[in-house]
């Protein structure tokens, strides 16, 4: 008799750890293996793991703590992503029932590890570091969104900010021919989706390694896909972002009018000692290409405060940045030393609460901007693609092109299809979304 194999999967982290998980689904589907709904019912249990902030080892920790019940009825239990990574073996010395250990740059051997695990083997790693040239492609990949399709571009990451642990975590930058790329995204066209977002720790920094595009070339090869409707990157990194990634969103127009692009602080000493590799005035100079473009171009940006030595001087100057640029939205953080990295060995000597207060400073200002943004939309058209329906409201939850929620009301009876578009008159606005009414 054979027992059916069967997986649950749990995902912390960025999109790229989401849609790692959707290879690694596809992949053990692809062995013969079942996904289930709870651990419970698993005989394998993953958990991919993320280490961006905050004491996310302890975490991890503490979830194996959880599994650890689990344990007695002979479960397997792996664990992938950053944190896998980062602690390597030491995950087997603190939870002894792991069998499996693998960071991102190793997923291309899973069948070859899963196999291991099977045979009864009980430390099994997957620990490439950043000397791996691979990447992890598959057309295994099990899609979890209906609607919006993920294409990892690049892997990996040369950048070395102080603060940040991804290079340790996912290895060095490595690229997917333009080739490849343009291959998966004209599949997943024919599978039905119309929207495609091109992924990477720093999707701008993507080089052909076949030198046959650059990356706006990429992004306009993507958005001329006949059935693409709408084409997304995300993140891109200022020290990469080209005048020419400005002119192929003004002229192919299923490039959608955002960009998300993380300034980290508006302090150029600040920005130096992060080793960003930019000052204020160079980000700005490619915010106001941005701002130049033929549709307005929604800007959204990452922050970090209390870095290491932040004055309140500095901090201010972040402010003004908001102010500067008007993003239509900002995901602010607390720093929080990270394993490995070079701002580990700098002096933390802001409190936690100072930093919480910078922190709340920021967003309340931000709240503030992205209010007046919003309010500027009122009696505007837009299109929406429907996301979802929220019942109690009797709203159908859509996104525009810039990536604004959109709540919307119909008069239709027949409810729209998830992932199909539809035309909206924004009739309300708050400052993380607007309200609207269907134009039928
Ligand atoms: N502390 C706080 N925020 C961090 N980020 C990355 N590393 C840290 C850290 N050590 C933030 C950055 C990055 C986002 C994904 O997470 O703003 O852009
Ligand atoms: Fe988290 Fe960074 Fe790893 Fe993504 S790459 S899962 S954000 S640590």
């Amino acid at each position: 008799m054979t027992t059916e194999k069967t997986f649950y999967l749990e995902t912390f982290g960025c999109q790229m750890n989401a849609h790692d998980s959707e290879k690694v689904i596809g992949t053990l589907v692809g062995e013969g293996y079942r996904q289930v709904e709870n651990e419970v019912d698993a005989s394998l249990i993953l958990y991919n793991t993320c280490s961006i902030r905050d004491k996310a080892e302890q975490k991890v920790f503490n979830r194996l703590n959880d599994y650890k019940k689990l344990y007695k009825s002979g479960k397997r239990f792996a664990v992938l992503g950053c944190v896998a990574q980062q602690e390597g073996e030491k995950i087997f010395e603190r939870a002894p029932y792991v069998s499996l250990v693998s960071g991102s740059a190793s997923y291309r051997k899973l069948p070859e590890m899963l196999a291991r695990v099977e045979a009864g083997e009980n430390r099994v790693t997957g620990l490439d570091d950043r000397q791996t040239d691979e990447t992890f492609e598959t057309e295994l990949t099990s899609r979890q969104s209906p609607f919006r399709a993920y294409i990892t571009i690049i892997e990996g990451c040369d950048k070395f900010c102080a603060y940040c642990v991804v290079p340790y975590t996912r290895g060095k930058e490595r690229s997917r021919t333009s080739e490849s790329v343009l291959e998966e995204a004209r599949r997943i066209i024919d599978q039905g989706y119309t929207e495609i977002q091109l992924l990477g720790q720093n999707v701008n920094s993507w080089k052909d390694p076949e030198g046959k595009r650059s990356f706006a070339e990429l992004l306009a090869a993507v958005g001329e896909i006949a059935g693409v409707r709408r084409v997304r990157f995300m993140t891109s990194h200022p020290r990469d972002f080209t005048r020419e990634i400005v002119d192929v969103i003004d002229s192919v127009p299923t490039l959608c009018d955002h960009v998300h692009l993380p300034v980290q602080s508006g302090s150029t000493r600040i920005l130096n000692q992060m080793n960003r590799e930019y000052t204020r005035d160079w980000y700005l100079e490619r915010i106001s290409w941005i701002k130049a473009a033929k549709r307005r171009i929604a800007l959204t940006t990452d922050i970090i405060v209390g870095f290491p030595g932040e004055t309140p001087e500095e901090f201010i100057e972040t402010m003004d940045m908001l102010h500067d640029v008007q993003y239509d939205a900002v995901f602010g953080f607390k720093y929080s030393p990270r394993p490995n990295t070079p701002a580990l060995v700098m002096i933390d000597s802001i409190s936690e609460e100072e930093k919480a207060r910078r922190l709340d400073v920021l967003l309340e200002r931000q709240h503030e901007i992205q209010r007046a943004i919003n309010i500027n939309y009122i009696g505007q058209e837009m299109e929406v693609m429907v996301e979802g329906f929220n019942t109690t409201r009797n709203q159908i939850m859509g996104r525009s092109s810039q990536y604004k929620t959109v709540n919307y009301t119909t008069s239709s009876l027949i409810a729209p299809a998830v992932g199909s578009y539809a035309r909206v008159r924004v009739t309300g606005a708050h400052p993380n979304s607007l309200v609207g009414e269907a134009i039928l």
